[in-house]
């Protein structure tokens, strides 16, 4: 053997030894009474589950609303997104309980309705949907009746 081939032979073998003895640990690891097996079959586990709305979902029973969950009430809405602006009156926003703001928005929009879109869409200062982005419009409306009392 010359000198090239000798020094090629030492790290293949040392390779090949650390090779078998990885295997052999990684064998003895995934027995299905060890710990690790465990381990790595929690971690398998699928990140999520499409439960269909209606549906018996797997651990999770049947499923109530399709998709947000359950509808807010107008004063969860309040309290989480439009009082940050509209308690106040920040940047000029008809503040809760002001009637009277709120009735001449409401006659120059055409009620409740025509306000509901400018939420949607946002106006001014106003971000859209007033920053509850995963509100539905009866959500908002509710909110808005809630603020106006309209
Ligand atoms: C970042 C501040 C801010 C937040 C949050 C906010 N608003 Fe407003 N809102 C405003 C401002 C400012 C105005 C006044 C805009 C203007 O007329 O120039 C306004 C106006 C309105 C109007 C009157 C629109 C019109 O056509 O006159 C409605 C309705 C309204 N907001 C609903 C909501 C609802 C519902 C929420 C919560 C889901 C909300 N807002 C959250 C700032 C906010």
């Amino acid at each position: 053997m010359n000198l090239i081939k000798k020094l090629l032979a030492a790290p293949v073998a040392v390779l090949a030894l650390w090779a078998v003895s990885a295997q052999a640990a990684t064998v003895e690891e995934l027995s299905p009474k060890s710990a690790k097996y465990a381990e790595i079959a929690e971690r398998l586990q699928p990140v999520g589950q499409v439960c269909v709305s209606g549906q018996e979902c797997k651990g999770v029973g049947a499923v109530a609303v399709a998709a947000g969950g359950a509808a807010m009430s107008a004063d969860d809405v309040v309290a989480k997104y439009c009082g940050a602006c509209h308690t106040a009156g920040v940047l000029g926003a008809p503040k809760i309980g002001d009637a009277a703001a709120w009735k001449t928005r409401a006659s120059a929009k055409g009620g409740v309705d025509g306000l509901l879109k400018s939420a949607i869409a946002g106006i001014n200062a106003m971000p859209p949907k007033g920053t509850c982005a995963t509100c539905s419009d009866d959500e908002l409306k509710g909110a808005i009746k809630k603020m106006s009392g309209l």
